[in-house]
């Protein structure tokens, strides 16, 4: 088991997770002989600011993961493409927020009280999944468990803090000018978001859906083992800063109560019941906002559902901790405490990390 202080590079240190990823790694005191901050030529030479501290930035490059045991990527997709089989190859470990890898066959994609295992399987990347995922799956395998899965639809209420550190800035600048009586302009997204509800996220596919809909689809199925899991999504992106909520709908195999549901809730690490509707006790985004659980409330059953086979409920967690900067901090201390990370040193002597950042794969 590897437990000496580790070498441990955040690329996309300057954005949203990125800082978020800082702080959780010193909130729970990971190992760090070294923190190497990077992100884009941009900001190499400026500090990045988490708390009270600020700390140097370099440029991320081939050469900056020299000595660098694990790295947590968060600086968007051709960066991780790019950038991660470096990091391998030089002999990182890398956790990956980004889309780049998570539907690789290769690559595991881990919630920390899902799929912990499957992180064993790794060859130097392991995917971090969608913030929408994230949230939901803790939830659905507690009834995969019990009374199995038959259908499954979610409709999302996103932060604006998903898209970034220009999107919050957008929404700040529109209802500032709201409340100046001036007009509102929008240019991270296509449409005015403040006191608005938009029904697109990320960019659309062939299909119909949004990608971000058909992250929540494909890597619900992978994380839960459930290759054919029946799983539907609308994601709409609305006027909040942070934290995410999401209605869902669920048709199970087998009978079961909201009291039992409420009760399996309880049981999974991480996941929080708040559901007493006569004190108004639900979950709420601002009460969200800085925690790393995920919160579930609203249970009821779905009587358009025969024989007690459906319930409908309120899923609530932050997008930029549990949602990606804690979720990737829980699977390094997980790879990390069980011996499933080497330090560089060792790794660079082994074959695997070359052959998968020599393959060029992308997802
Ligand atoms: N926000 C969320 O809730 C969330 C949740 C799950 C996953 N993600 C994913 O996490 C990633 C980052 O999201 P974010 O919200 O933190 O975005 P953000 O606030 O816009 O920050 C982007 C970060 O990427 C860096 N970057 C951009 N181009 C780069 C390059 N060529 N080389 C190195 N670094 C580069 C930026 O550095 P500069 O400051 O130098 O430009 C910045 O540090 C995205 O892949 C996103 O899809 C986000």
């Amino acid at each position: 088991m590897t437990r000496q202080p580790l070498t441990v590079a955040v690329v996309g240190a300057t954005g949203l997770v990125g800082r978020t990823m800082i702080e959780v790694l010193l909130e729970r005191n990971f190992p760090i002989a070294e923190l190497r901050l990077m992100a884009s030529g941009r900001s190499a030479g400026r500090t990045t600011s988490v708390g009270r501290a600020a700390y140097p930035v370099i440029e991320a490059t081939p050469e900056a993961f020299a000595g660098v045991d694990l790295a947590l990527f968060s600086a968007g997709g051709s960066v991780s493409e790019e950038l991660a089989p470096a990091a391998v190859l030089s002999g990182a470990t890398v956790i990956d927020n980004s889309n780049a890898w998570r539907m690789d066959p290769n690559v595991p994609l881990v919630v920390s009280q899902v799929n912990p295992d499957d992180a064993a399987t790794h060859a130097g990347i392991i995917a971090n999944p969608n913030c929408s995922t994230m949230q939901l799956v803790p939830i659905l395998m507690a009834l995969r468990d019990e009374v199995g899965l038959e259908r499954v639809v979610v409709d999302t209420y996103q932060s604006v803090s998903g898209t970034g550190l220009d999107a919050q800035a957008e929404l700040e600048a529109q209802i500032t000018a709201y409340v100046a009586g001036e007009p509102m302009t929008a240019s991270v997204y296509p449409h005015q978001v403040a006191f608005n509800a938009l029904p697109e996220i990320d960019v659309f596919l062939d299909n119909g859906y949004t990608r971000e809909e058909w992250k929540v689809v494909t890597e619900s199925r992978k994380i839960l083992h459930l290759p054919d899991l029946r799983i539907s999504c609308t994601a709409v992106r609305i006027p909040v800063f942070v934290s995410h909520s999401e209605a869902v709908h669920v048709e199970t195999h087998r009978a079961i109560t909201p009291d039992r549901a409420r009760a399996l809730f309880a049981a999974v690490p991480g996941v929080v019941v708040r559901d007493d509707p006569a004190t108004h006790d639900y979950p709420l985004a601002t009460d969200a906002t800085g925690r790393d659980e995920v919160f579930v409330g609203r249970v009821r059953q779905d009587p358009s559902i025969p024989d007690g086979r459906g319930l409908a409920l309120w899923v609530v967690s932050d997008n930029l901790r549990k949602g990606a900067a804690t979720n990737a901090v829980e699977i390094a201390e997980l790879i990390v405490d069980r011996g499933w990370i080497r330090p560089a040193a060792e790794r660079r002597a082994r074959p695997e990390g070359a052959s998968l950042a020599a393959s060029g794969r992308k997802a």
